[in-house]
């Protein structure tokens, strides 16, 4: 047993052995020639990469038999990256047991909802429930270990690829034996778990654990608090399977362990409990290509995946050089747009770039996805810029291990997006996930660096909370929120908050009652509107212009989707609706609870609606927008003896933005003026030493 690694969050180190940002990418050269792995290796070096992920899918490759191992691919693929000084993120396969595994285990495939049970001849988890699974994916990742533990190409270990990716929800038998045993362990009695899913509602009153199913096809509405356990329940057998991996490997190894999440797109994982169990946090994103300003969703994940870090350096482990090829369109990066993806990950806090993949490939499902070396060779743009990168990264040496800092955070639960997601609810169009993207792309053009915080987690660092959708809140968090306001934060809850608690049980004393105190406001009803209507919002503070972002002293708001009957208790009223189910009521409140304020937005503003509001949220935080124009981000990373700035231009025009002096450019080393231009598309990344 290896004695002296300090695992999951507290694990302070790097990649040992790499004592510098990571460039690299996926590298699947089981699809090639030895040949070429040659060239691979020298281009590599060409390219500045320091490090690749190998063998997530080479299962049958190393089993392929069960029982039979052999590991001599493996074996020469390691020594080569080694003797070029590239180095490895071992993965372990255990995304894609072979054919033999399901063909001998068949009862080990995933079963949908409906009960179509998935067939081999694709990629994707087994039911992780399977004990057959659970067997052949500990014994493949411990031999592994026992071989390469001490290999020194091996750097890092990435378990399995994307968990709860393609499938997160599995229904299979080995689920269907797991659930009512994990029900058994989290709630003890089915007293307990009677009351807590209000079963008494339709009868559903269970006698037995074995009569508890998995909310698969129901003849209606499945109970919403059953759904919610099952979320729980499936992110939780994704989790051991990873802790169990995690654990056979450590019996040998001293190497920090990852798994490469999916912030934002992987609705199925809870990344704050995640992001507890691995010793590096790591990211794969993709551009959604059909978004024209789709880096502020770049921006959003590399934010929310830093929070999931803890503020620590962070690993990208995949993102594209150009296209993807699983969306409909799949539209090309433009020249300099993967250097400014690069950019905002490296401001963000990523301090690992890479790519899948590294050699696009010439078969198979992915023949159509881009690669640092594209099906046209290098003679190509993309080349040329996955050349240009590696050399930016090693300029950038200085700025590994610095922190990016953020005032704000938006509270994020994917527990309450889970629970907000069941049905039956009071409109459709309440969308939690849409909601922090609306608040996110507000603070964004803001210039306003974003945390992403839980509910219940110390919020003491922050001058500004926002609650976009906190619809679950357990009371402690709720109390948590108003110790907060009391001692000098300012929080803002936007509507359908703090309405159930964490088995989706409505708060007795009424929607929002356990913020009542906080917010100074509670809810007589909530009043939601007809698919496209609107409602007139009047402000009644009409606040002095104080920015360009500013709109005339006398605007009207419009609001969407819902208001509430509000009654006061101790709040202000801000802005009242002008028409809508309740003219004259309230509509935006602030409440003044000891040193803090805790303001309440009661129905749905498009992102430049919200800027009035919060021009003034602002004020109370004690918080400056950045004056930048729309579509120019700027972001700070800070070490100990120096500030590093950011700073990506997606706009057509080029801008100059007012820096202090004492900034040296990054890639060359000059100095910049108090005019730091950055090229329309451009990029421009400066370092100020900082003094006592
Ligand atoms: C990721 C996956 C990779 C590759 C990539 C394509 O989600 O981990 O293996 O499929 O998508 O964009």
């Amino acid at each position: 047993m290896s004695s002296h690694f300090v695992p999951g969050p507290t694990y302070d180190g790097w990649l040992p052995g790499l004592d510098s940002l990571c460039y690299g990418g996926d590298y699947n050269p089981e699809h090639w020639s030895e040949e070429v792995w040659h060239e691979d290796v020298t281009l590599m070096r060409e390219a500045g990469v320091n490090l690749v992920s190998v063998g997530m899918w080479n299962w049958v490759l190393l089993e392929p038999r069960e029982g039979e191992f052999d590991f001599s691919y493996l074996d020469r693929l390691l020594d080569l990256l080694n003797e070029n000084g590239v180095k490895v993120a071992l993965g372990t396969p255990t995304a894609v047991p072979p054919a033999w595994f399901f063909r001998a285990y068949p009862d080990s495939r995933v079963v949908n909802s409906t009960g179509t049970v998935m067939a081999p001849g694709s990629r994707g988890m087994a039911a992780p429930t399977s004990p057959d699974y659970r067997r052949l994916a500990k014994r493949i990742a411990t031999k592994l270990a026992e071989r390469y533990a001490n290999h020194p190409a091996v750097a890092l270990w990435h378990i399995h690829n994307e968990y709860g990716a393609p499938v997160n929800w599995d229904f299979s038998v080995h689920a269907q034996r797991a659930f009512p045993k994990w029900l058994a362990t989290k709630y003890g009695t089915l007293d307990a778990l009677n009351h807590a899913w209000g079963t008494t509602f339709w009868g559903q009153v269970y006698m037995e654990w074995d009569e508890i199913c998995l909310p698969s096809a129901t003849p209606t509405v499945v109970n919403p608090a059953q759904k919610l356990d099952f979320a729980r329940f499936c992110d939780a057998m994704l989790r051991e399977c990873y802790v169990m991996e995690r654990d056979a490997i450590r019996e040998f190894s001293d190497l920090p362990a990852t798994t490469n999440f999916m912030a934002i797109a992987c609705p199925g994982t809870d990344l704050f409990a995640w992001g507890k169990e691995v010793d590096i946090v790591s990211n794969d994103h993709y551009l959604w290509a059909a978004d024209p300003r789709n880096y502020i969703g770049l921006a959003m994940a590399a934010d929310l995946t830093r929070s999931v870090a803890g503020g620590k350096p962070w690993m990208l482990l995949e993102h594209s050089t150009s296209a993807v090829n699983w969306q409909e369109r799949n539209v090309a990066k433009q020249p300099g747009e993967e250097l400014r993806n690069a950019a905002s990950h490296l401001g963000r806090g990523a301090d690992a770039i890479m790519f899948f993949q590294w050699r696009a490939s010439l078969s198979g499902a992915e023949k159509f996805h881009s690669a640092m070396v594209p099906h046209a060779g290098t003679d190509s743009r993309v080349w040329r810029e996955v050349v240009e990168l590696g050399k930016t990264l090693t300029a950038l040496e200085p700025m590994r291990g610095s922190r990016t800092e953020a005032k704000v955070a938006l509270l994020w639960d994917q527990e309450s997006l889970w629970a907000q997601g069941t049905q039956w609810h009071p409109t459709v169009d309440a969308q939690g996930l849409e909601r922090m993207q609306t608040f996110y792309e507000r603070l964004w053009r803001d210039g306003i660096t974003t945390d992403f915080a839980h509910p219940g987690q110390d919020l003491t660092k922050y001058k500004l909370v926002i609650a976009p959708a906190s619809y679950l809140l357990t009371k402690e968090s709720a109390a948590n929120l108003t110790e907060y306001v009391r001692g000098g934060g300012t929080l803002l809850v936007s509507y359908f908050s703090g309405i159930v608690d964490e088995h989706d049980r409505i708060h007795a004393g009424g929607f929002m009652s356990p913020l009542r105190e906080v917010l100074g406001v509670w809810i007589e009803e909530f009043l939601p509107l007809r698919a496209g209507d609107t409602l007139r919002i009047l402000d009644l503070e009409r606040p002095e212009p104080k920015a360009a972002t500013s709109r005339p002293a006398d605007f009207v708001l419009t609001g969407t989707v819902w208001a509430d009957h509000l009654r006061l208790d101790g709040a202000q009223v801000q802005a009242t609706y002008a028409d809508g189910p309740l003219p004259g009521g309230a509509a935006i409140t602030r409440n003044e609870l000891g040193e803090g304020k805790g303001w309440y937005l009661s129905t749905q503003l498009c992102v430049d609606d919200l800027a009035p509001l919060m021009e003034r949220v602002y004020v109370d935080s004690g918080l400056w927008t950045s004056g930048l124009p729309d579509g120019v981000e700027m972001i700070r990373r800070i070490a100990d003896d120096a500030l590093y700035t950011i700073a990506i231009n997606h706009t057509d025009m080029p801008f100059s933005m007012m820096v202090a002096d004492g900034h040296v450019d990054l890639l060359d080393n000059t100095p910049v003026g108090a005019g730091l231009l950055i090229p329309a598309k451009g990029v421009r990344m400066v370092r100020k030493p900082l003094t006592d």
